[in-house]
């Protein structure tokens, strides 16, 4: 691996396992910065870590090498910040924007792949507070590094203990592995509602929020991916310079940005919820209240998913989405077949806290050949890292 990793070490008892991760880095090919806290200091040595990372280790905002930006040039350096340990305090620094010493200021002047790995007593874990911290984090996108159950440093034993400095490594290597997977590649992505205008204030729309296509758009550009985002009215905004995201209102914008965008495509996934029925005529002024009821005659429009499935060619992959409330499994399967496609994922309305408007997701996604995985309950951020590495899969069943 040739990364340049940036370390952050705050002050818990796993720091004394840090020199170790150190050596894993340097001895893999990575450049390897370390920060620490001053509590940090207490546990593991300065002059450990600047021998085993070939480099200054940063400690104080204002005698680092001289430079009062020290830190800045260190975030921008880096190509990825491993927190370990991350102790309840720098957790909720980080996902409070808290900026009051030098790792922590590092950190949020940070915008690439930021891995936590806590460590801390099993109550202290398990508290609301630090848990609803790391939701924050995991759904700006922070990797966590789960700790592990076992003996704590308070004598007592449970899950609090830092992944070990093997696990952490491994996880960062994986991410790095991954990143490239999609250099070359374009992917057409849907996203979010469409609004059918019935009259010049009116629409008929849906709960879609876009957070489900838009976490996929961002995954496949952080794997290099170029991504051709077609999206409905939404309030989430992309980040990666790889997006080009079209933004539609209708069914109909919809439908003809996304056929040509499949044209230039490798694959599409087809995340939007789509109005099936727009109005047959769009009232060209308010409609009036009148004492009566009020017909609207609804037309189907086109179906996008199936379209594609039509244009696809044997090179080409194709994934839709699937919203069922019963006969999740079979409904599901039946559109796979229907439209054509590599694999589906299902969403049940069934399941809590998932799907429109969440910031979780459970899924299970269901191939052509029948194979099926039923995730937890996760972010939408990992729910796309799932769908992404099935998507690679696909595709490199194709070119082979
Ligand atoms: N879809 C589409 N164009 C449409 C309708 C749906 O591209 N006009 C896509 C969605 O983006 C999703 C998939 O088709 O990937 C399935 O959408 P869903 O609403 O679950 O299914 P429908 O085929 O519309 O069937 P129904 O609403 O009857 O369940």
């Amino acid at each position: 691996m040739r990364a340049k990793i940036a370390i952050a070490i705050s002050g818990g008892i796993a720091a004394y396992k840090i020199p170790n991760l150190v050596r894993l880095f340097v001895k893999s090919g990575c450049e390897v910065k370390v920060v620490v806290s001053k509590n940090a200091l207490n546990f593991v040595t300065e002059t450990t870590l600047r021998t085993l990372s070939c480099n200054p280790v940063y400690s104080d905002m204002f005698s680092n090498n001289g430079s009062a930006t020290e830190h800045i040039s260190l975030a921008d350096w880096a190509d990825a910040f491993v927190v370990a340990p991350a102790t309840a305090d720098v957790i909720g620094k980080y996902a409070n924007a808290i900026a009051d010493d030098c790792l922590t200021t590092t950190l949020l002047a940070f915008d690439k792949t930021v891995f936590l790995a806590p460590a801390m007593n099993t109550k202290m874990y398990n508290n609301k507070g630090v848990q609803e911290n790391l939701q924050t984090l995991i759904h700006r996108g922070v990797k966590l590094i789960e700790p592990v159950s076992g003996e704590l440093a308070c004598g007592a034993s449970g899950n609090g203990r830092m992944a070990e400095p093997e696990q952490i490594f491994r996880e960062v290597e994986r991410h790095f592995e991954s990143s490239g997977l999609l250099c070359g590649k374009t992917v057409c992505v849907t996203a979010g509602p469409t609004y059918e205008q019935i009259d010049p204030v009116r629409f008929i729309g849906n709960n879609s929020s876009g957070k489900m296509g838009i976490a996929i758009a961002e995954n496949l550009a952080a794997k290099g991916a170029r991504v051709l985002l077609i999206c409905g009215p939404s309030n989430v905004k992309t980040n990666n310079p790889l997006i080009e995201r079209t933004d539609v209102s209708s069914a109909l914008q919809m439908y003809e940005a996304a056929t040509a965008a499949f044209e230039r495509s490798d694959a599409a996934i087809l995340s939007a919820a789509v109005a099936d029925y727009t109005p047959k005529n769009v009232f060209s002024q308010k409609v009036k209240k009148v004492d009566a009821a009020l017909t609207i005659e609804l037309v189907q429009t086109k179906d996008i998913l199936a379209t594609l499935g039509k244009m696809k060619s044997p090179k080409q992959a194709l994934v839709g989405f699937a919203l069922e409330t019963n006969n999740e499994f079979e409904n599901a399967k039946a559109k796979l077949e229907k439209k054509n496609l590599d694999f589906i994922v299902l969403n049940s309305l069934r399941d809590k806290n998932a799907c429109f408007g969440y910031d979780t997701n459970k899924v299970t996604i269901i191939d052509a050949k029948g194979q099926t995985i039923t995730t937890d309950l996760k972010s939408k951020a990992e729910i796309a890292e799932e769908i992404v590495l099935k998507l690679i899969s696909v595709m490199q069943e194709k070119e082979k």
